[in-house]
């Protein structure tokens, strides 16, 4: 047993196991959301348990689910022997409840408590993850599912969450490799684990029927690991990024790739004859395509012979005017083998080895890590676009708290989202309406560079 976990090429077959995963409804006083140490059969069956952080002992977390407009209440409840909060991801919600510890709130200490209560604006997939520390407690398995359903619910026969991660687990032991701090991970791709699953399983398999249409959310809880995925056996649409509507679903036709934080909804019809296999395969690090999620079929249904329609849009969803808009740039430096920038750091101008010896390997705009300062201060209502250059040899998932954004090329606004890819050397542009007051965190959601000088913020008053 000591070579299976050497290699994530021997994680070739599943194993059957479905997982399930319970909704939690809330009632008029906060349910618990409680942060505790469990252990977890994350490495395949035969393997020893793995010591885990958890919400409520699960892994990931509870479904936190509710019908857009209503409101969502959790007491987090801090059983863990580290200060945690947690992050609402993607959802424009009050800043009062964002969960950025030091920024939007106090830590939340060993035995304390913090109730979050806030009304859900928007329909879609979004996740909750801690947001102190969260290279290592979202490594560690402090995350879940965040489901807001529409008022309506589209047409599919059952809707599934599929949160894709990696752990980085010792070979013998099944245990999660401590050292969060090791210089090579955060000064290059971050943190890659060496154990691949969906929904804290390894070899994940859903049930499903031959004919029938599934809404399937695609979340990546990874702390680097950039998916690219394919279809085997199923034939899909996207319709929502980052929990936003596309104007109008769009075919799978080529591989998706699925950057740490985003999310892409499918609605996926099994179209598999009898005899043929239907599965989610990921391209693995060997560049050869892998089963990320099995499906065992059965039975046979007609197919729906129309595609899928549009999931109605989300309030607020306006373009942005960019001849109006404020122009922001911002450039992306430092990493190994990339320039050496100098950066501001605690206030203070330093050269890069100084920047490094401080344990800060990037900057964003010149500044490495939170500044007093933020990046921008911008009025409530101003239309924005930053221009983002990314002048690293690694990619970067640049997240912004509490709005969304568009990307824009050759003056074309993309759909919303709340996290972008930006590749070494590329220079993408955003556009967003700043229309959420508050302190917002900007930061790449490879959590160890965002621990290590990608993370900035700004103010909207
Ligand atoms: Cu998903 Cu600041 O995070
Ligand atoms: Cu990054």
């Amino acid at each position: 047993m000591t070579d299976l976990l050497m290699s994530r090429r021997h994680f070739l077959a599943g194993t059957g196991a479905l997982g399930l995963m319970p909704c939690v409804s809330f009632a008029a006083s906060p349910a618990a959301l409680t942060a505790q140490i469990a252990h977890i059969q994350l490495a395949p069956d035969g393997y020893p348990v793995t010591e885990a952080y958890t919400y409520g002992s699960q892994f990931p977390g509870p479904m936190i689910r509710a019908k857009q407009g209503e409101r969502i209440a959790r007491e987090l409840v801090n059983d863990l022997p580290v200060p945690t909060s947690v992050h609402w991801h993607g959802i424009r919600i009050d800043n009062a409840m964002d969960g950025v510890a030091g920024l939007t709130q106090e830590a939340v200490l060993p035995k304390a408590r913090f109730t979050y209560d806030f009304a859900v604006p928007d329909a879609g997939t979004y996740w909750y993850h801690a947001h102190i520390n969260s290279m290592e407690q979202v490594a560690r398995g402090l995350y879940g599912p965040l489901i807001i359903d529409e008022v309506n619910a589209p047409d599919v026969d059952r809707d599934e969450v599929l949160m894709l991660d990696d752990w980085r687990l010792d070979p013998e032991t099944a245990q999660i490799d401590p050292d969060f701090d090791f210089p090579m991970d955060r000064s290059h791709a971050g943190r890659y684990g060496n154990l691949i699953g969906t929904n804290g399983r390894y070899g994940y398999r859903l049930s499903a029927r031959r004919g029938e249409r599934l809404r399937l959310r695609l979340i990546n809880a990874a702390n680097a690991r950039i998916f690219g995925l394919t279809f085997q056996g199923l034939t899909g649409w996207t319709v929502a990024l980052d929990g936003m509507p596309l104007a109008t679903p769009e075919p799978v036709d080529s591989e998706i790739v699925l950057a740490p934080a985003q999310r892409i909804d499918l609605i996926v019809d099994v179209t598999a004859a009898e005899g043929e296999e239907a599965m989610i395969l990921r391209f693995d690090d060997d560049e050869k395509w892998r089963a990320q999620v099995g499906f065992d079929l059965s039975g046979i249904k007609a197919i729906r012979d129309t595609a899928p329609a549009p999931l109605p849009p989300n309030p607020g969803m306006e373009t942005v005017n960019l001849a109006r808009a404020t122009q922001l740039e911002m450039r992306m430096e430092g990493g190994a083998m990339g320039n050496m920038p100098m950066g501001r750091m605690n206030g203070q101008m330093m050269g890069f080895r100084e920047m490094v010896s401080g344990g800060m390997y990037w900057t964003l705009a010149g500044v490495a890590g939170m500044d007093e300062t933020p990046f921008a201060r911008l009025s409530l209502g101003e239309h924005v676009r930053l221009k983002l250059t990314n002048d690293t040899i690694f990619p970067h998932a640049m997240h912004l708290h509490g709005q969304h954004f568009r990307e824009i090329s050759d003056g074309k606004q993309g759909p919303m989202r709340d996290t972008l890819l930006s590749l070494p050397a590329e220079t993408t542009e955003i556009a967003f309406v700043a229309n959420n007051p508050g302190k917002w965190l900007f930061h790449c959601h490879m959590l160890g560079h965002a621990a290590t000088g990608m993370t900035t913020w700004i103010e909207v008053a």
